[in-house]
C-alpha cells in the first residue's frame, strides 16, 4: 500500500487524474459557491459541470460555500476475498478531498476517487463544533450531466422489490423521464467509452437513490420516508455531523468484460468486520422450496405441507448423496397457516409439529449437510428485530448457518411505522440483521432486499440476495414466465451490483397445475446459468425427482463450484449472449457457461484463458442441433475431450438456448 499525501493551494478548482492518467475529474466552485464536477477521459469529456449538494432543512447546500482545503492521496492496495468472484482484487485509485464551509457556518467535505476503470464521490459531513449537529436531508442534488447521451437499462422505481423486466432506451426517454431505481448500466455508441454502470456502494444509513432525467441531466431521486398514511413526506433521511453519504459510483469502460471486471464497488466498502469469517463458507443447496411455487406443495400444514419430517429427511439425504451443502426448508414454522391474510404472525423459533427439527438437525449433522433456516416476515420487520437475537441463537443451536430472510409486503413494518424497504428506515433494518446475524455466525440470503451495494466485502455473511425477477416467476407469472432475453440483461444490471439469489436448476419444465407458465429455457440454459449468474450461496431449486430425470446433466450442477479464484466475460452483448469462463477457488479446474436469448447463436469459444502448457479434461454440456426452449427443451449432448489453450470449440446455442463446460486440469 502506498498514500502519499499533497497539501494543495486553496483555489477553487481541483483536478484528480486515475492512476493511468486517462480519466479525470475536476472540482470546482461557481461564483455563487456551488460545487460542480467534471469528467473527461483521454481529453473527451463525458460528464459536464454537474450540480452537487443538498437541501437540508437548515439551508440550501448546493451554493454559498468557500475551499478550506483540499488534499490528494493515492493508494496501491491488493486484498484477499472472504469468497468472491475474485480472490485477490486491486485497489488502485487516487483520491481528491475537499473540505467546505457554507455560509452558515457549517462543514462538508466530498471525496472524491478515480480508478482506471471510473471513478465515485460521497459527501461527508464532519463534526462541527459548537453546532447542532442533528439535521434533515431534504433532497440530495447529484446530478450527472452526460456530454453524449447514452441509452440505459432500467426497471422503474416503484417496482416491487426490483422484481421486473429490464428495458432500454435513452437517458431522455419515458423510463427516466418517470424516474428508475439505482442501478442503471449505460451503454454509448461512441469512443472511447462504451458502457456505464452508475451506482452507489455502502448504503448503510442513507435511503437508497432512484434516477430521473429532467433538464439534460440524470439526476438523484432519494427513497423518502413515509408518514402514517403512507403518504410520502419531504423528509429523505435524518443525518447528524459524523455521518457520510454511500459512494456514488461510475463505472466506465471502452468493453464489456472491463465493466464486469470492474471491482470498484467492493473497493470502496470497507474490509471486513468479522474478525475470523472462515465460518462464511460458500455452498450450494437444495430446497423444499419449488414446490410451493409450483403449488403442488405447501408452506402450511396440510396433505400438500412440504416442510415434513419425512420429505426434509429425504431431501437431507439426497443433498448428502450428490454432495450439496445445505437444504432450505420453508413452511417450517408457526405463522404459515396466516400466510396470504392480512395478519402476519411468524414465530421464529418455533416449528410445526410435523417437522421435527431436534430430528433433523441431528441427522443433518450426521450426514454433513447443513439445515438452511427460512424467516420470512410477511413485511413485519420491526417485530422480527425485537426477535432477532432469539432467532439466530435458535439458528446457532441447530447447526443452522444460513438464513433465507423474506419481507413479503409492499411496505413493510419496520420500528419507525410503515416504510418503503429501500428507505433509511428499511437500510437500518436490513444492517442491523447482518450484523446481529454475524454475532452467532448466521450467513444472510436476504429475499426483498435494498438492492445490494458491496457491503458484503465488510459483512461477509451477507452472502447473497433476491432484488430480481427470479426463477419463481417462470412457475406463476401471469404472464407466462420471462423472456429468454430476460436471463442476458441481468449480468450486465442487476447482478453487477452484487450476488443474486435467482435460484437456477429447473429440470422439468412442465406444469400442469399452472399450465400457462413455465420456464423460456433449454436445460442446457439452466446449466449455463450457475457460471454466468454469481452467488456464493448457490440453489439448484427444481425437485430431486426432477434432477434424476436428467442424472447425467445434473452430473454439471454436483461439480460447479460457487466461490471462485478468478472469473472473466469471455464475450456478450447486453440483451442477446454472454459466455462466462470462471478458476475454481479451490483447484485449478475451470468453468465455462453460456447462455443466449430466443435467437439462436452459434460461438466459438477460444480457451486462450487457460494456462500454458497444460491439458485439461472437457466435459461439454450442449444443446443438439434440434433443442429450442419452445419445442425440444431437454435435447441435449454431453461430449468429453482434451483441450488446452490453443484449442478453439465451435459451439451451436439453440433458441433460448446455452451450454456449460467443466475443465479438469489433467
Ligand atoms: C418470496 C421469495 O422470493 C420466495 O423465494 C419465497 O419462497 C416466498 N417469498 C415466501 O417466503
Amino acid at each position: 500500500m502506498m498514500a502519499a499525501m499533497l497539501l494543495m493551494a486553496c483555489s477553487n478548482s481541483h483536478q484528480l487524474k486515475s492512476p493511468d492518467g486517462r480519466l479525470s475529474v475536476r472540482f470546482s466552485l461557481t461564483d455563487e459557491g456551488e460545487p460542480r464536477y467534471e469528467v473527461e477521459k483521454d481529453g473527451k469529456a463525458i460528464i459536464a459541470a454537474s450540480e452537487m449538494g443538498f437541501i437540508l432543512d437548515k439551508g440550501d447546500f448546493t451554493r454559498g460555500f468557500t475551499l478550506k482545503d483540499a488534499s490528494l492521496t493515492s493508494h496501491d492496495e491488493t486484498w484477499e476475498t472472504t469468497w468472491g468472484e475474485e480472490q485477490f482484487i486491486r485497489d488502485h485509485h487516487n483520491q481528491l478531498a475537499v473540505t467546505l464551509q457554507h455560509e452558515s457556518g457549517y462543514l462538508m467535505r466530498i471525496v472524491f476517487r478515480a480508478f482506471d476503470d471510473g471513478l465515485a464521490f460521497r459527501y461527508e459531513w464532519p463534526e462541527n463544533e459548537g453546532e447542532q449537529t442533528e439535521f434533515t436531508l431534504l433532497d440530495e442534488v447529484t446530478a450527472f450531466h452526460f456530454v453524449n447521451e447514452p441509452q440505459a437499462w432500467s426497471i422503474p422505481w416503484t417496482t416491487e422489490y426490483y422484481e421486473a423486466l429490464w428495458s432500454k432506451e435513452p437517458i431522455s426517454g419515458q423510463a427516466l423521464r418517470d424516474t428508475v431505481c439505482a442501478p442503471i448500466t449505460l451503454e454509448w455508441a461512441d469512443q472511447p467509452i462504451h458502457y456505464g454502470f452508475l451506482h452507489e456502494a455502502a448504503i448503510y444509513d442513507y435511503p437508497a437513490s432512484n434516477y430521473y432525467y429532467a433538464d439534460g441531466a440524470v439526476r438523484t431521486y432519494l427513497t423518502p420516508w413515509l408518514n402514517a398514511d403512507r403518504q410520502r413526506l419531504a423528509d429523505k433521511a435524518y443525518l447528524h455531523c459524523g455521518s457520510t453519504t454511500p459512494w456514488r459510483m461510475l463505472i466506465l469502460t471502452e468493453s464489456l468484460p472491463e465493466m464486469v471486471a470492474s471491482r470498484i464497488m467492493l473497493n470502496l466498502n470497507e474490509p471486513c468486520a468479522i474478525e475470523d469469517p472462515s465460518w462464511c463458507k460458500p455452498m450450494k443447496f437444495i430446497g423444499i422450496w419449488w414446490g410451493m411455487h409450483l403449488e403442488s406443495m405447501t408452506w402450511h400444514q396440510g396433505p400438500k405441507h412440504g416442510a415434513t419430517t419425512a420429505n426434509m429427511k429425504r431431501y437431507l439425504e439426497f443433498a448428502a448423496e450428490h454432495g450439496f451443502g445445505g437444504v432450505l426448508a420453508e413452511g417450517w414454522n408457526d405463522g404459515w397457516q396466516f400466510w396470504g391474510t392480512d395478519h402476519n404472525d411468524f414465530k421464529y423459533d418455533v416449528p410445526f409439529d410435523d417437522y421435527d427439527i431436534d430430528f433433523l438437525a441431528a441427522h443433518a449433522r450426521s450426514l454433513g449437510v447443513q439445515i438452511v433456516g427460512h424467516n420470512e416476515t410477511g413485511g413485519e420487520a420491526g417485530d422480527y428485530e425485537q426477535h432477532l437475537d432469539d432467532a439466530f441463537a435458535y439458528a446457532q443451536k441447530y447447526g443452522i448457518h444460513s438464513i433465507k430472510t423474506g419481507y413479503v409486503s409492499p411496505i413493510i413494518a419496520t420500528i419507525d411505522g410503515r416504510q418503503l424497504n429501500k428507505g433509511q428506515s428499511g437500510v437500518r433494518h436490513y444492517r442491523k440483521v447482518i450484523e446481529t446475524a454475524a454475532k452467532y455466525q448466521v450467513c444472510i440470503d436476504n429475499h426483498e432486499p435494498v438492492m445490494p451495494s458491496g457491503i458484503q466485502r465488510t459483512y461477509p455473511n451477507l452472502f447473497t440476495q433476491e432484488g430480481v425477477r427470479g426463477q419463481e416467476w417462470n412457475a406463476w407469472s401471469k404472464d407466462g414466465g420471462s423472456p429468454c432475453e430476460h436471463v442476458t440483461v441481468l449480468p450486465f444490471t442487476r447482478i453487477m451490483a452484487g450476488p443474486v439469489d435467482y435460484t437456477p436448476g429447473v429440470f422439468h419444465f412442465e406444469n400442469p397445475i399452472i399450465p400457462g407458465t413455465r420456464v423460456h429455457a433449454t436445460l442446457m440454459n439452466q446449466l449455463g446459468l450457475f457460471v454466468c449468474f454469481y452467488s456464493p450461496l448457490q440453489m439448484a431449486c427444481d425437485l430431486p425427482e426432477s434432477y434424476m430425470e436428467h442424472p447425467d446433466a445434473f452430473t454439471f450442477i454436483e461439480h460447479v463450484p460457487c466461490d471462485w479464484k478468478q472469473s472473466r466475460l469471455l464475450s456478450g452483448v447486453i440483451g442477446d449472449y454472454c459466455v462466462f469462463a470462471r478458476q475454481d477457488r479451490n483447484s485449478d479446474n475451470w468453468y465455462v457457461g453460456g447462455i443466449t436469448d430466443e435467437n439462436p447463436r452459434s460461438y466459438s469459444l477460444q480457451f486462450d484463458f487457460l494456462e500454458p502448457d497444460a491439458t485439461y479434461s472437457a466435459t461439454i454440456y450442449r444443446d443438439a442441433a434440434d433443442a429450442d426452449w419452445n419445442t425440444n427443451p431437454y435435447a441435449y449432448e454431453i461430449e468429453t475431450m482434451d483441450v488446452d489453450c490453443t484449442t478453439t470449440l465451435d459451439l451451436n446455442m439453440a433458441s433460448g438456448g446455452g451450454f456449460a463446460i467443466e475443465l479438469l486440469k489433467k
